[in-house]
This record gives C-alpha cells, structure tokens and sequence, in this order.
C-alpha cells in the first residue's frame, strides 16, 4: 500500500479506494434525490447501465426528448428510441426526467421555414403530443429551458431563436399552460444554464430569471420548480455563498430548486490527471457545500456519470490528447475524487 499513495488517485483499483460510494442512498439519507442523465449508451454498454441502475433515483434523458431528436426531418415525431429510453429507466426504478420541450437552441432546419402561426401550432402540438404520450411515465419536464441570453440583443435579455422570434417572450407562458393541460401531474420545470457564475452573462441572468419567475407566478402559470443546469466553470468568477444565497431567494418565490446538469468544464485546467481531478472534485465541494444548505434544494441531477460519455468531448478547445474528466466517474465506471467529493457533500447536507 505505501508505494501506491505515490499514484494519482484515479489509477489506483477500486479496493484501494474507499469504500465504494452510494450516491444515491446517501444523498437519501438526506431526504435528498440524486440522479443523472444518460442516452442511448446504456442499450450497448453494460456498464453504464449498471452505473446508472446501481447510483441513481432520477434519470433524465440526455437528447433524444429533444424537439430535434423526436422531431428531426419534419413535424411527425419518432418516439421509438425514446420509448425504449424511458422503459430501460422506469424499469430501473428511475424517476424520469424530459429535457427539454421548448428550448431556442438545436432546432431543426426545416422549422426555420415555418410561418409565424404555423410556428405556435405546432409548439402546441410538440407538447400536446409528447406530454400525452409520456403521462404517467415521465414524471417531470424542462418545459423551457435556457430562456435567457443577453447577448443575444433581444429586449428583456431573451434567448432568441425560431420560438422566442415567432411569439415573444410569451412562449414561456403559453408553454407553462399547455404542458399542465396535457399531463396535469407533471413536474412543470423552468430550467436555466450560467446563473453559477459571476461572469457578465451569470450575473445578467440571474435577476431576469428572478424576475421572470416571479411575473409566472404572479400570473398564475403552473410552473413547480426551477432547474438550475451547474455546468461548473471553475475558471470563470464565481462565489458559491452568494448564488446559493440567491438561490434561496428563487425558492421563496414558491418553487423548489435543482440542480439539473452537474459537472466540471475542465477546458483550460492543467493536463496533469491528477492536478485537473483534485480541481474538478474541489469545484463540486465548494459549489454542493452552500447549495444544499439551501433546503428547497430537493434533487442533484448529474449530467452523465462517468467521463466515457462526457458531452465535452464533442466540443473543441481541448488540446491535443487531452480528454475531459468533468463528470463523477471516470472512463472505467470507476470512483474518482469527485466520486468522494460528491458523496461527502451529500452526507453533510443539511436534512430535508
Ligand atoms: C447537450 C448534450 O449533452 C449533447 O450531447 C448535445 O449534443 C447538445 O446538448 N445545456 C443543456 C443540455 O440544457 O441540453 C445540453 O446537452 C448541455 C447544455
């Protein structure tokens, strides 16, 4: 043992580590739901599936709810790879989550060539149908997500895009509404990216979606929680105690709060294994520690386990060889210091 302390901590075997984690059975213990998203890997990868099966109480569908996956090459929707998503995970015992219903971003082309009113009709129809198709089965749902992004330049600091363009700032709220029609029990959730962090765009964001969630409510539209996604950037400018702090202040405005898409975007972090994970798991501690103080905090909802199927990888800027080590497990499915960091966060939370 003394020759393997020497070792980066992620090239030592499982049995040298300690004790294999629980994820979800301790975040449980603090009346707190953990879960992570996951996709098409799981049909051909043991593994992950177990992974997921083994860590988890939440499952949220990565892509293939999104309006461009259902819906790919016209207005008739394809729900047979998505069917076997939600029974892989309803059979795992998983609480499911749809990301996203109505999102500005990653749309198909062929909707670009759609009329105005032709627009809103079938916005009304993708939630209509997808919502009636997965009541009872899906529990909750990002009905919007992202509806901010100032540097767009649309007035109101609105994320623009084929719906926002077609039906203003309303579409947030006509969403709302036609999503508790066609499944009344569903979670109605208003998911947001950027408000972790004080950068330009962080600190713009927030206040709009304070206010945005306050005007919904206000008007009565049935909106239940807010997702906040957690892609953690641990080197733009951030201070944990102050979002958490206003994080508190979004949940008084009558709504619970989660956590949707935890992980680290290590771009930019040292190539070192070793350095970048204890970076990566020192992120996860100083972000969990403040937030789940906060109590209307109910769910952490990972964005993908294990770095195999990190989304990082399809993006550039990484350099050559260097792969991303963002998420809680690492290739080999393996515990890795933000395995422990997560845990422990969890197991002094405070209880729910
Ligand atoms: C990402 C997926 O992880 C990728 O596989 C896909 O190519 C693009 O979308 N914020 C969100 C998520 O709300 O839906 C995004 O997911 C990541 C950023």
């Amino acid at each position: 043992m003394a020759g393997m302390a020497t070792l980066a901590a992620g090239a030592l075997p499982r049995a040298a580590l300690a004790a294999t984690p629980n994820l979800a059975g301790t975040a449980g213990s603090r009346g707190l739901a953990f879960g992570s998203a996951f996709d098409r890997e799981i049909f051909d990868d043991p593994a992950a599936a177990a992974l997921l099966t083994a860590q988890c109480r939440i499952g949220a569908i990565e892509n293939s709810l999104k309006f461009d996956w259902l819906r790919p090459a016209g207005p008739e929707a394809d729900f047979t790879v998505a069917d076997r998503l939600i029974e892989f995970g309803l059979k795992a015992g998983l609480r499911l989550r749809g990301t996203a219903l109505i999102w500005n971003d990653w749309l198909p082309d062929w909707l670009k060539w759609t009329g105005v009113r032709e627009r809103r009709a079938i916005m009304d129809r993708h939630i209509d149908e997808v919502l009636t198709h997965y009541a009872g089965r899906v529990a909750s749902w990002d009905v919007v997500n992202e509806p901010f992004f100032p540097m767009h330049g649309r007035e109101g600091g609105y994320r623009g895009g084929y719906w926002f363009d077609a039906m203003g700032p309303d579409y947030i709220a006509t969403a709302f509404r036609r999503a508790a029609a066609a499944d009344p029990a569903a979670e109605l959730v208003l998911n947001e990216a950027f408000c972790e962090h004080d950068d330009e765009t962080g600190l713009a964001i927030r206040p709009l979606l304070y206010d945005c969630v306050k005007r919904l409510k206000g008007d009565g539209v049935p909106i239940h929680a807010v997702g906040l996604q957690g892609h953690l950037k641990p080197l733009l400018p951030h201070d944990y105690g102050a979002f958490a702090d206003w994080v508190a202040a979004v949940s008084e405005l009558g709504v619970t709060v989660k956590i949707t898409e935890l992980d680290v975007d290590d771009r930019g972090l040292p190539a070192d294994i070793a350095a970048r994970d204890r970076i990566v798991a020192e992120t996860l501690s100083a972000f969990l520690g403040p937030v789940l103080k906060v109590r209307s905090v109910n769910e952490v909802i990972a964005w993908q386990l294990s770095d195999r199927y990190s989304w990082y990888r399809t993006l550039p800027d990484y350099p050559p060889g260097q792969k991303a080590r963002s998420h809680l497990f690492d290739d080999a499915m393996e515990p890795k210091p933000a395995t422990f960091a997560v845990e422990t966060a969890f197991g002094q939370s405070a209880a729910r």
